[in-house]
């Protein structure tokens, strides 16, 4: 930060000075050149208040001392000083900008979650509560929005003075002060107050946590205050407030426990406690905020708003991307600069006069808001005041007297310094004069006759000098918008707002000038905000409800994918239900078929063995090599076309066996009859460890003569029907059985296999004396669920939503697999998309427009979950994979979408990991034991790929099942090892036999 220095003019420097643009004449030069002898006014220069520069209010000149003269160039800011100034501020804007700690001495560039400036489109009646904007007053106005088409309507309002022990008091004291105002001033409204919505305009420094967005904090918490929860299915319907914690105080307010509290619960507490209306407080906005967006349509829009009142500040439209705690990439976002706060770790220092230092020690909060002290309305008139009374004290003034008024704090005030100041050219000089005479002796002090002069004087260098450390802020805000939008040239409409620009025009003038020559490659047109900013509030909220309005539709659309510990233990409790009855062979939507695999791999399986995994993403053919060193497998890839999966069985198995010759030659096995392991992962009812009758096609295949043949069979016939093949097929498994073995080869303790990849399902060790289906009483036989189908019966009704219902119309096996088409990955994706074209069709999202894409069947892809629920970039995922789909989105469609998905892979994980509670659980108690210590073994795209799947999984595990110890294994090379080793145990087990 370049530290400005207290100089000397040099003699070049004070001709810089003299030559600003229009050839203005700066106050103080005129002393410079004139001295002690006397000023005078300029030629030809129309009433020059115009210019804010103080001239004789007749031609004769007037003769300041030295003391006088001393203490008005201590306000005189050098172009340098300025331009040190400009840099300074731009310097700490980018710093904090970029997210970097900053010093409590700089600007605070704090995010207001306004992304954008308004459409025009807002409509309705809204309440706005304007608090500290004016210091000791509060103001309420009740605005009416007509959107584009209808007139401009007038808002009510009214100003309430705030009692000094009301600011200076308890917080609680104040808010229910404003809410006093608040009720009474709707009790003289003529409108109906049903469902009143206000905007709260807060003046100071505050976090806020968006205008209604969610941060990113992963799956449930999102970081939001709920306001009123509201019973649901699935739980709360929760509706989102924006929330906005009070960093510091400011201007003249010094309440008790406020402060690093939420501004908004407070207010929200006192309206209740008031009790006359029911308020809800939808947006809170800087008053910056309001300034800017209630900038006059025609000459909008405003991307800078800039207040002068008791405090100063400005906000202005940032890049997003440029904003560091903002996970943005796109569009812009409204930033408050809160540069009232820059450097008061000096690096104003050598434009800091005495008066400022003794004007912040009396402050309420010394050392804090020291650009603020020199700009602020609620300042100058306490720096004029501290100014004459060392000019009295120093005897160049009021003859030497003074007057307790003038050693009042605070006796001066904004109104007397632009009464004053404003009379320094007069179209009446004399009137003038006397107005500054009243003013005067209503303080007590016996005025001579230069002393009114002199103190016009003292003014307008107070004025002038805030009004150009004003534009030296501003032209760095200025520079940063031309600097983050790559221009050469910024054109740019700034609103402005506050009763220093009301009430001292040339202080716009001073402002104006000084800009255009710190920022001359920035063409600013300045528009003075209506109704300071109240409609401004009013729009802010406009926007903030209707995507209130829109995140109640979308947590009403979401609430029943939220599923709660009870709802989670009821699907536990029935699978378990299911599968007590599959097992004795009852009616039960969960087939639990004997997969003839009774125990897992014991490590001295040793051999080649070919092996097929069909079923899930890719069809694989593998070798598999076990040795005492391990397993070695190589494997191809082959395609199975959807014309071919929904062809003939003949055609299908064909394809298969020409896959299996075409790896045979790849891998010279041409003519050798290795034993085959089948992943055939589809529901068999095996009577064999070699024979499996298909029951139905899932997951989009739906090959003829199929269902209810042996597939095993099915493939001899086709090897028949190929020349020179031979293949000796040993044993067909399901995916998760292949699954379960291959873990088990490195654990032993892995005793269930489950899969939620394209499908879903799961198997595990049962005791043999409860499979009614296969004879024996002792040891263990794996189960093969095929709890994709749970859920057939009907017992999953109460919690399948219509876009589950839409899925499972659309699919080729509508009424099946119903667990499955709420977890796997061939039905998430779809599942999102029927939620974004109702979301849309509610007007909730892109704006309401249907696009033809979005109604393309299975183009939102499952995958596309796991990338826009990624933690890091997840927004730019949403927007890249949105664009590409042709959809128009705004960074609220975006992060909406983010939650769409959060919540259905949320569900889909909690469902499974109910699903896998229910199985440990049963094995636990098959054996008797207080605690089982088990391993899983998984694969499957979706569980592998997403980001939070697997511990959602595990969570929902730990939850349901707690007297279980599971541990899930990432099975490495597919369920194509575990079929090779199957193979392996069953050729182990057949040379046993022989021998
Ligand atoms: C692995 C296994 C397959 C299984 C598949 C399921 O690839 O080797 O046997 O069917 O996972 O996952 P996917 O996502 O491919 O459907
Ligand atoms: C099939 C199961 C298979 C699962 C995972 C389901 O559709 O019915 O047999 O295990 O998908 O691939």
């Amino acid at each position: 930060m370049p530290n400005i220095a207290r100089e000397e003019l040099k003699p070049e420097e004070s001709e810089q000075l003299l030559l600003l643009p229009g050839g203005h004449p700066p106050l103080w030069n005129h002393m410079d050149s004139i001295g002690p002898v006397g000023l005078r006014q300029r030629e030809g220069a129309p009433g020059c208040s115009q210019e804010g520069l103080p001239c004789p209010s007749d031609s004769s000149e007037l003769p300041v001392s030295p003391q006088v003269l001393a203490c008005l160039q201590q306000f005189k800011v050098t172009e340098t000083q300025l331009r040190q100034i400009q840099a300074s501020l731009l310097c700490s804007m980018e710093h904090a900008l970029g997210g970097q700690a900053s010093p409590a001495s700089s600007v605070r560039m704090l995010p207001t979650y306004v992304g954008s400036t308004p459409h025009g489109t807002e409509q309705g009646d809204f309440v706005v509560l304007e608090l500290g904007a004016t210091g000791a007053s509060l103001r309420v106005l009740w605005v009416t929005l007509v959107g584009n088409e209808g007139h401009r309507m007038e808002p009510w309002s009214q100003e309430f003075v705030i009692p000094p022990e009301v600011m200076l008091g308890p917080g609680q004291q104040l808010f229910d002060f404003a809410a006093h105002c608040l009720s009474e001033f709707l009790d003289a409204i003529p409108m109906d107050k049903k469902g009143l919505q206000l905007g709260f305009s807060f003046s100071f420094p505050c976090h806020q946590t968006g205008l209604d967005r969610v941060r990113q904090s992963g799956h449930g918490d999102s970081g939001w205050k709920v306001c009123s929860p509201m019973k649901a299915i699935g739980g709360l319907i929760q509706v989102f407030c924006p929330q906005s914690t009070l960093i510091s105080w400011t201007k003249g307010f010094r309440c008790s426990g406020v402060e690093g509290h939420d501004v908004v619960q407070l207010l929200r507490d006192a309206i209740k406690r008031q009790g006359a209306y029911s308020i809800d407080v939808v947006a809170v906005v800087n008053d910056t905020v309001g300034t800017m967006m209630g900038c006059e349509p025609g000459f909008g829009p405003c991307e800078v708003g800039l207040v002068v009142d008791t405090g100063t500040n400005a906000c202005y439209m940032e890049e997003a991307r440029h904003v560091a705690v903002l996970d943005e990439d796109r569009g812009r976002v409204c930033v408050s600069v809160e540069w009232g706060s820059f450097s008061d770790d000096g690096v104003l220092g050598p434009v800091l006069t005495t008066f400022d230092h003794a004007l912040d020690q009396e402050s309420l909060n010394p050392g804090a808001q020291r650009f603020e002290k020199m700009i602020g309305g609620l300042y100058l008139g306490e720096l004029v005041r501290l100014v004459l009374a060392h000019l009295a004290q120093q005897g160049v003034l009021f003859d030497g007297c003074t007057s307790s008024a003038l050693l009042t704090q605070g006796s001066i005030l904004l109104e007397h310094v632009a009464e004053m100041e404003d009379t320094l050219c007069p179209s009446s000089p004399l009137a003038g004069a006397a107005r500054v005479h009243a003013i005067l002796q209503d303080l007590g002090l016996s005025v001579g006759a230069s002393d009114a002069k002199l103190v016009q004087y003292v003014c307008a260098a107070v004025l002038t000098r805030a009004a150009r450390l004003c534009a030296a802020a501003l032209a760095a805000v200025l520079s940063r918008l031309r600097h983050s939008r790559e221009l050469q040239m910024l054109q740019i409409a700034v609103a402005t707002g506050g009763r220093v620009f009301e009430r001292h025009p040339s202080f716009l003038s001073i402002l104006q000038e000084t800009v255009m020559l710190l920022a001359p490659e920035c063409d600013v047109s300045f528009i003075p905000s209506v109704d300071g900013g109240g409609r401004g509030v009013a729009m802010v909220t406009a926007v903030a409800a209707r995507l209130a309005a829109h995140r109640h539709l979308l947590e009403e659309t979401l609430a029943p994918f939220r599923l709660n510990h009870e709802q989670l233990a009821v699907v536990q409790a029935q699978m378990r239900e299911a599968m007590v009855k599959g097992l004795r062979g009852e009616a039960s939507s969960l087939r639990m078929l004997p997969t003839y695999v009774r125990a897992t791999p014991d490590g001295t399986e040793r051999g080649d063995f070919l092996a097929l995994d069909l079923g899930g993403t890719n069809f694989r053919v593998l070798l598999v090599r076990v040795t005492e060193g391990g397993v070695k497998i190589t494997s191809q890839v082959y395609s199975i076309p959807e014309y071919v999966a929904q062809g003939s069985g003949q055609q299908l198995f064909d394809h298969i066996v020409d896959c299996i010759v075409d790896f045979q030659q790849k891998q010279g096995l041409s003519g050798q009859s290795l034993p085959l392991g089948f992943t055939f992962s589809f529901p068999c009812r095996q009577l064999g460890l070699d024979q499996g009758i298909l029951l139905n096609w899932t997951k989009g295949f739906n090959a003829s003569d199929c269902e209810g043949q042996d597939v095993v069979c099915l493939l001899r016939e086709a090897i028949g029907r190929r020349q020179a093949v031979e293949l000796n097929v040993v044993a067909i498994v399901n995916d998760t059985v292949g699954t379960m073995m291959s873990c088990g080869y490195e654990d032993s303790r892995c005793e269930v296999g489950l899969i939620v990849g394209t499908g879903t399902n799961a198997c595990y060790m049962e005791e043999l004396q409860n499979v009614a289906a296969v004879a024996g009483d002792s040891g263990h036989m794996c189960i093969n669920m095929e709890w994709g189908a749970f859920g057939d019966d009907g017992s999953l009704d109460l919690l399948r939503t219509c876009f589950d219902a839409n899925v499972d119309q659309a699919s080729i096996n509508p009424g099946k697999q119903s667990f499955e088409k709420m977890i796997s990955g061939m039905y998430l994706g779809e599942i999102v998309r029927h939620i974004l074209l109702h979301l849309t069709s509610l007007g909730v999202l892109f704006r309401g427009q249907q696009t033809q894409r979005l109604q393309t069947r299975d183009i939102f892809k499952t995958k596309f979950l796991s990338e826009i629920e990624s933690d890091s970039l997840a927004l730019r995922q949403v927007r890249a994979i949105l664009e590409d789909l042709g959809l128009p989105l705004t960074s609220d469609d975006a992060l909406m979408v983010l939650e769409v998905c959060q919540a259905v892979s949320q569900r889909a994980a909690q469902l499974c990991g109910a699903g896998v509670a229910a199985v440990v659980e049963k094995i636990r108690e098959n054996r008797g034991l207080e605690e089982l210590t088990v391993t899983v073994g998984v694969d499957g795209t979706l569980y592998k790929l997403h980001p939070h799947f697997s511990s959602l999984v595990a969570a929902t595990v730990r939850k349901l099942a707690p007297r279980c110890v599971v541990t899930f294994l990432q099975s490495e090379d597919g369920s194509g090892k575990g079929a090779a080793l199957v193979t392996a145990v069953a050729c182990r087990l057949a040379q046993t036999a022989c021998v």
